[in-house]
């Protein structure tokens, strides 16, 4: 086996929206290959490259990046409807997706995943978990029932028709017991249908996990793509309130078929503050005007849903917590840029929980519900502007109180943060490694 290694992998550190995408696009200069692991087109990935935005779903942020593979591994859950409206995007932008990969193990999303998940929130009632709605949920309940159809399948005719024929009426008969919306198709339209996007997107289809084995062990470089964030993960997260898949370290290996001695570097994007979309406990959640201040300042309205995402000031106790499940050796420390204006930044350093300190994230909604938040504050940088000259001189040149703010988080989680963001464009990027990050 190589010595060297290069593989980095991006997580997000919080719930989601951290910046994975504009870091994974700043990385992938260096790789040979983009890898998604996990979760499916819930995620929502801005990329700003001087004019053009991209927003990105399903597609690794690889494929932004021309000559790069853009792998999507196994653990992912694809919708091919929406992905192909993804591949337009990328073809109206002049890019090619000649280099995409997909999985022959990554499950397929049907429209009835994406009805059963609208139906399930239904009943859930007061206790909605705010799902994206794409089916998700549903799509990764079927993994794991060995009902799902898998990309591989799309290859082969006889056996669509088979699992169509026992499949399809099951869900047929769910869907009328749960209220949700009727499906139209027979088995036979549903096996076209499949057997259809087969012919159209085989070419792409593979062992990913081969592929990016044999580009680890001759020393290429490979980027594993995070989406959503450690706190929505299905184990360690704010259960329920999560996604259905593994955000953390461990399921950079399940998703991608990568084992866990091949993982060199694990980057946690880390936004200066916090943000989550959708329901579930958010100990630092700021109310009224100041969260509102906070969700304008930092344009933080979903990619996906469009909706606003609920603000509150940083937390260490969280960042603790996704540091220890992924063994996160870098931060990439984004948005920093967003707490220009003010005077004070508050930043949480425990929870007080029934009259006592805790340092851990508790695993009961219950407690975090009660927990109340021990704020440490430190002055702000008000007033400054980012300017070129201040990009090309680096981390020297922001301001005192900025790199005491990065020192306290490196200090409490005694962890580098070796990337600092500064704005949403590639180059508004400050990489205190001077770029050596596949050695
Ligand atoms: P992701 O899901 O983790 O990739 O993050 P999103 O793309 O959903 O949300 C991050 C948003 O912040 C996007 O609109 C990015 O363009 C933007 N962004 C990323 N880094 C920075 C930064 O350092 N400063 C500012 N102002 N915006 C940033
Ligand atoms: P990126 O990759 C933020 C949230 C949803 C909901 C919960 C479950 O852009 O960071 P799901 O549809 O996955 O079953 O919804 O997870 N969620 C995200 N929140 N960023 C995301 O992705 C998210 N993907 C899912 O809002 O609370
Ligand atoms: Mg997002």
């Amino acid at each position: 086996m190589s010595v060297t290694m290069p593989t980095v992998a991006i997580i997000g550190a919080q719930w989601g929206d951290e910046g994975k995408g504009k870091i994974t696009d700043y990385l992938a200069e260096g790789a040979e290959a983009v890898v998604r692991f996990q979760g499916g087109n819930n995620a929502g990935h801005t990329i700003v490259v001087g004019e053009n935005v991209f927003k990105l779903h399903l597609l690794p942020s690889g494929v932004l990046r021309p000559g790069k593979l853009a792998v999507i591994g196994n653990g992912v859950v694809v919708n091919v409807q929406d992905m192909e409206e993804e591949i337009r995007q990328i073809e109206d932008a002049g890019l090619s997706i000649d280099g995409l990969r997909i999985s022959d193990r990554a499950h397929l999303i049907m429209n009835y995943h994406k009805k059963l998940d609208g139906a399930e929130e239904v009943y859930r009632g007061k206790r909605a978990v705010g799902t994206t709605k794409k089916g998700i949920g549903p799509c990764y309940q079927d993994k794991i029932a060995r009902i799902g159809f898998r990309v591989g399948d799309l290859l082969e005719p006889e056996l669509i028709r088979e699992k169509a024929s026992y499949v399809v009426p099951m869900k047929k008969d769910i869907m009328k017991l749960m209220g949700a919306e009727e499906c139209q198709c027979t088995n036979e339209s549903f096996s076209d249908r499949l057997i259809g996007w087969g012919e159209k997107y085989g070419k792409y289809v593979c062992d990913t996990s081969v592929l990016v084995n044999e580009i680890i062990d001759r020393d290429g470089c490979v980027l594993f793509e995070g989406a959503q964030g450690v706190m929505l993960d299905i184990d360690h997260g704010t259960y329920p309130y999560v996604t259905s898949s593994s955000t953390v370290g461990g399921g950079i290996c399940s998703g991608s078929g990568v084992a866990p001695n091949k993982i060199q570097k694990v980057v946690g994007c880390l936004k200066a503050y916090t943000t989550r979309v959708g329901e579930g406990p958010f100990v630092t959640e700021l109310t009224g005007e100041e969260e509102l201040e906070l969700q304008k300042k930092g344009g933080e309205f979903g990619v996906t849903t469009g909706r606003g995402r609920r603000c509150g000031w940083l937390d260490l106790v969280v960042a603790e917590h996704a540091a220890r499940l992924c063994g996160i050796t870098s931060w990439a420390v984004t948005k920093l840029d967003v707490l220009n204006d003010y005077d004070y930044i508050k930043v949480c350093v425990a929870y007080e929980i029934d009259g006592e300190q805790v340092k851990h994230f508790p695993a009961s909604v219950a407690k975090l519900e009660r927990a109340k938040p021990v704020y440490v504050e430190l002055p702000g940088w008000k007033g400054w502007q980012e300017s070129e000259e201040v990009l090309q001189q680096g981390f020297d040149s922001l301001p005192e109180n900025m790199k005491s703010y990065i020192k306290f988080i490196e200090d409490y989680t005694h962890i580098p943060a070796d990337i600092i963001s500064v704005g949403p464009d590639r180059h508004e990027t400050i990489d205190r490694t001077g770029g050596a990050w596949w050695n």
